[in-house]
């Protein structure tokens, strides 16, 4: 299977849903806690000293460095498929699973929890999530091999299905 990929928005879980999944063999990957080990920086630290491309190019660099590793359960970023050749490379990689949240959904798991993320920190939050999610549905959907819907759903749950789809 040589990786599982999680992708979707901020709030989406997939760092919760990479470290519960409990495939025997499979190590958990987070690319922004990379990112910002390797670098040591917050993320919200390097957005403001250096910019978003800056970031987007340190998640493009850091992408190919383990793009040839296996049996890695990879949550990434939520903006990793902005680029179409990180899309590249993690079609690559193994099956991609897009884990899809509702605004209402995105907003409660974010509303207490954004100040670590520079992309929400201006305007209201509803109204970033709903330009972010339409300028990113599309991307998210295409690339997905599986999409899995996380509202309303415990993680358990999501794992069950995520389960029952990988087999
Ligand atoms: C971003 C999502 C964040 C982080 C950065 C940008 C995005 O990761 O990479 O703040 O563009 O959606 P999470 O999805 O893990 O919050």
């Amino acid at each position: 299977m040589g990786n599982i990929i999680l992708i979707g928005m901020m709030g989406s879980g997939k760092s919760t849903i990479a470290h519960a999944l409990t495939y025997k063999d499979y190590d958990v990957i987070d690319t922004d806690v990379d990112i910002e080990e390797g670098f040591g920086q917050s993320i919200a630290d390097i957005f403001e000293s250096f910019g978003e491309d800056f970031f987007r190019d340190m998640e493009t660099d850091y992408l190919k460095g383990i793009s040839s590793l296996h049996n890695n359960i990879i949550s990434t970023g939520g903006g990793m498929i902005l680029r179409a050749e990180n899309c590249e490379y993690l079609k690559s990689m193994g099956p991609v699973i897009y884990l899809k949240g509702s605004v209402d959904t995105l907003y409660n798991r974010l509303v207490n929890n954004k100040s670590t993320r520079p992309l929400l920190n201006d305007d209201s939050l509803n109204e970033r999530l709903k330009i972010l999610l339409e300028e990113r549905t599309h991307i998210y959907e295409g690339l997905a091999d599986i999409v899995i819907t996380v509202d309303e759903k415990s993680v358990d749950e999501i794992c069950e299905e995520l389960y029952r789809k990988l087999s």
